[in-house]
C-alpha cells in the first residue's frame, strides 16, 4: 500500500492503495465518487471517463502516481448543481435511455468541447467515437453536443 495526494475536484484527497489500483476504483471506492462509472475495465467503453488537467482520460486505465499533482475532475465536480452547459443541452434533448454510459459520455463531451468551441458534425462523431452506448443513443448524444457548442 502506498499513499498518494490527489486533488479530485477542487479539493486534495489523501488515499492509501495498492499502486496498481486503478483510479476508477479510488474515485468509486475510496472517494465515494460513483457517478463514475465501471464499464470494461480495459479502457475500451469510456464508461469510467473522467478529465485530468481538462483532458478525458479513462480512470480504468490509469493508476494514482499517474495522476498525483493533476487536476483530476468527476461527473460529481462538473459543475455545482448540473448546470454545465453539456449537462443542460443532455437534459433539453432527453439524451439517456438506460443512463449507465452517460457520465463518461458527458466528461468526454465537455473536454473536447473546451478544445473544440465549434465542432463539426463529423468533429463530434470522431470525438464521441470512443464512448459505448448499450442503448444506441448515439444521435441524441451527436444532437446535444451540437447544441451545447452554441
Ligand atoms: Fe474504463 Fe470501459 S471502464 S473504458
Amino acid at each position: 500500500m502506498s499513499t498518494y495526494q490527489l486533488k479530485v475536484n477542487g479539493a486534495q484527497k489523501s488515499v492509501t492503495v495498492d499502486a496498481d489500483t486503478p483510479l476508477l476504483w479510488v474515485l468509486r471506492d475510496e472517494l465515494g465518487l460513483v457517478g463514475t462509472k465501471y464499464g470494461c475495465g480495459i479502457g475500451q467503453c469510456g464508461a469510467c471517463t473522467v478529465h485530468v488537467d481538462g483532458m478525458a482520460m479513462r480512470s480504468c486505465s490509469m493508476t494514482p502516481s499517474q495522476v498525483e499533482g493533476k487536476e483530476i475532475t468527476t461527473i460529481e465536480g462538473l459543475s455545482k448543481d448540473g448546470t454545465h452547459p453539456v449537462q443542460q443541452a443532455w437534459k433539453e434533448v432527453d439524451v439517456p435511455q438506460c443512463g449507465y454510459c452517460q457520465a463518461g459520455q458527458i466528461m468526454t463531451a465537455s473536454a473536447f468541447l473546451e478544445q473544440h468551441p465549434n465542432p463539426s458534425e463529423i468533429e463530434i462523431k470522431n470525438a464521441m467515437h470512443g464512448n459505448i452506448c448499450r442503448c444506441g443513443a448515439y444521435n441524441r448524444i451527436y444532437t446535444a453536443v451540437e447544441k451545447a457548442a452554441k
